[in-house]
């Protein structure tokens, strides 16, 4: 740990500690991200490092590092940006204020159900969104499917926008976030995830908004006891890699990592929805009541920003995308 933080810190070695290669020409590179080990982000990625190195004959090793242990996701952002850290799994709503059309991601109702998100996040539409930040760093390689985002809070269910007046709901560091809330009639608080349990605890806020994952592979659940599908939201979780390190890799390496990252979201697919079950279940059970809104009201409140993201220079183009392949089968 101590190794780690040196090397974290010594701006002029920052390449040189993260991605080791070996005098057998072995590469091994870090990649960070905040989720627990039994979380199924982690599993998913624990398969995308054992694809990569099968399929790159031991070339390409990968080493997690979870917990949020090398810090929030908009530090490892940066430090995947500075190539500090080789690859992160972030949220897209993260990556909202080093790129705009990430911000999509975070569009309320962009997605009309589970078939359309994944219809999108496997097309070219969302290719060109990861190849778009080559110049400022890094690359996308793939998502993992982040399940629908709702409101969970200490003692209310929120089954209508009214009744988000005067409440502080905590959520993600990101301007559309932020506007979402505001435009629902809540008073959005934007802090990293590692704080939301104690913030919940401490009375700071009085609500947040995530998927089940959070109530039990995060505690939340502990405090927050209502839990209300408003499933305002479907964010996508992001590995992203290094471009500088992406680019000295060979084809051959690249090709495999590109596949490894594919088949390891195909996996995660399967067991998002088996942690999912079982987070409800093990929920229910510590005393957490579901509760399932009409979804029309929080809709009707957030027309104002697709408006603005089918304008937003930065986004109309695959805002039109994304609609359009809502309309399709
Ligand atoms: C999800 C997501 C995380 C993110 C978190 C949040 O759990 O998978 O990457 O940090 O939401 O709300 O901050």
């Amino acid at each position: 740990m101590a190794f780690m933080m040196i090397c974290l810190l010594a701006a002029g070695a920052l390449s040189a500690c993260s991605t080791k290669a070996s005098s057998d020409g072995t590469i091994t590179m870090r990649l960070a991200h905040n989720q627990s080990e039994t979380h199924p982000v982690h599993k998913s990625l624990t398969e995308f490092a054992r694809l990569t190195e099968e399929k790159t004959n031991g070339e390409v090793k990968i080493q997690l590092y979870p917990n949020g242990q090398l810090g929030a996701e908009r530090e490892v952002i940066e430090l995947t940006q500075t190539g500090a850290v080789d690859l992160s799994k972030v949220s897209a709503s993260a990556l909202e204020s080093f790129s705009e059309v990430y911000s999509l991601f975070s569009l309320p109702y962009l997605f009309d159900g589970r078939d359309h998100y994944y219809r999108v996040m496997n097309s070219s539409t969302v290719n060109g969104i990861y190849e778009s930040t080559e110049e400022i760093g890094f690359r996308g390689l793939t998502f993992y499917d982040g399940g629908s985002r709702n409101f969970y809070t200490k003692n209310k269910p929120i089954m209508h926008p009214d009744d988000l007046n005067g409440m502080k709901i905590r959520v993600q560091p990101s301007a559309t976030s932020i506007r979402m809330i505001e435009l629902m009639g809540g008073s959005p608080t934007p802090m990293s995830f590692g704080e939301v349990y104690t913030a919940l605890q401490q009375g700071v806020i009085d609500g947040s908004e995530n998927n089940e994952t959070a109530l039990t592979d995060n505690n939340h659940g502990e405090v927050a006891k209502e839990y209300s599908y408003s499933e305002h939201a479907m964010v996508p979780d992001i590995l992203i890699m290094n471009q500088a390190k992406w680019d000295v890799l060979n084809e051959e390496q690249k090709q495999a990592i590109n596949e490894a990252a594919r088949e390891s979201s195909a996996f995660h697919k399967v067991v998002w929805e088996e942690a999912i079950e079982k987070s409800i279940e093990d929920s229910k059970e510590k005393g957490v009541t579901f509760s399932t809104p009409d979804k029309e009201p929080f809709q009707k409140a957030v027309r104002p920003l697709h408006k603005e993201f089918a304008e937003k220079v930065s986004t109309a183009e695959y805002y039109k995308e994304i609609r359009e392949a809502a309309e399709k089968e």
